[in-house]
């Protein structure tokens, strides 16, 4: 026994140095692949990519024919309970100091650029996940502004420098007011995004609201899905192409608004390889930040 073992120890242990040599070298050319990734990703912007068709547009803050006559409200709320309200189980991820942590960036950037801010935590219907708040908190802003700027709590505001009427004139191409579409959305690789979004004051975006919130079917409860944005997915699926045309604009590139920061994970690398068009849309920038809105422009 001892002698055979003596025998057979010195290939096995071979064989395992080498299969452990072989993971190591792999897990860091792996890393150095995320990393030349990550690089490229972060550049994209000088790499040519525009987040607009006419960056001079965003020339500066006062350019703008919207700015200052357009009354803006940005509209955000957290629910730091992880209780969902009626006792369910929930695996949904707590929101807790997250307002706390990002609501100076954004009151400071309202400030400045003379927009009202509203932490709408107050208005949380507690029969659904929070997320649903959000209709029922630019509901209550719309009919006292022009346009209802939505920003889910884990955003922030990356560039203080570009202004929302100037967002909205690069996504519609145009800056009068009333011949507007009324709801103003990105797109990621999931499709539509109810992370952050404008709104338009019209009786479409009232029916549009009301007729989201009603969407009930869609709840659901004890998962990190909350169904909100299914049922905002949904209603525009189900718009005519002719409504969608006329009352509906999607940023052809994410970068501008709502953009996510990208770091190197499994869904991350697997979106970058078979959604490649979609991770360069979406856009980045060095900002280490939850989630990005207003993200790199021109630089
Ligand atoms: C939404 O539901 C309420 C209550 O059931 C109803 O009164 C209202 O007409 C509905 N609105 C729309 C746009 O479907
Ligand atoms: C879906 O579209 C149909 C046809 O236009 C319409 O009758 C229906 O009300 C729409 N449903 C929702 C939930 O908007
Ligand atoms: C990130 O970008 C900003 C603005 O473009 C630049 O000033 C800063 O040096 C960059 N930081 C890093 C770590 O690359």
């Amino acid at each position: 026994m001892a002698h055979r073992r003596v025998r057979a120890t010195p290939p096995s242990l071979l064989r395992r140095l080498s299969v452990l040599l072989l993971a190591l070298f792999s897990s860091l050319l792996f890393l150095a692949f995320l990393h030349i990734c990550a690089s490229v990703l972060r550049r994209a912007n000088d790499l040519g990519r525009r987040c607009l068709a006419n960056p001079s547009v965003f020339s500066g803050i006062s350019t703008s024919a919207m700015t200052r006559t357009l009354k803006i409200a940005m509209v955000s709320l957290s629910q730091e309970e992880i209780s969902d309200g009626v006792g369910r189980p929930t695996r949904r991820r707590s929101f807790r100091g997250v307002m706390a942590a990002v609501g100076g960036n954004k009151r400071a950037y309202a400030a400045r650029m003379g927009y009202d801010f509203i932490d709408a935590h107050d208005l949380v219907d507690p029969a659904r996940p929070p997320s649903w708040s959000k209709i029922v908190a630019v509901r209550s802003q719309l009919s006292s502004h022009d346009w209802v700027f939505w920003n889910d709590a884990d955003t922030v505001v990356t560039n203080p420098d570009i202004a929302l009427e100037n967002v909205l004139v690069a996504v519609i191409g145009q800056a009068d007011f009333e011949t507007s579409p009324d709801l103003v959305v990105t797109e990621d690789v999931n499709g539509i995004n109810a992370g952050v979004f404008f709104v338009r004051r019209s009786k479409w975006s009232e029916k549009f609201l009301e007729t989201w919130w009603n969407l009930t079917s869609f709840i659901q409860f004890g998962s990190t899905k909350s169904g909100d944005n299914d049922a905002l997915k949904y209603l525009l699926k189900n718009l005519s192409s002719h409504e969608l045309r006329s009352h509906v604009r999607i940023s052809p590139m994410q970068c501008l608004f709502n953009s996510y920061l990208w770091y190197p994970s499994w869904k991350s690398v697997h979106q970058l390889i078979f959604s490649s068009g979609a991770v360069w849309r979406v856009g980045l920038s060095n900002l280490s930040s939850i989630q990005m809105i207003l993200g790199s422009i021109t630089r």
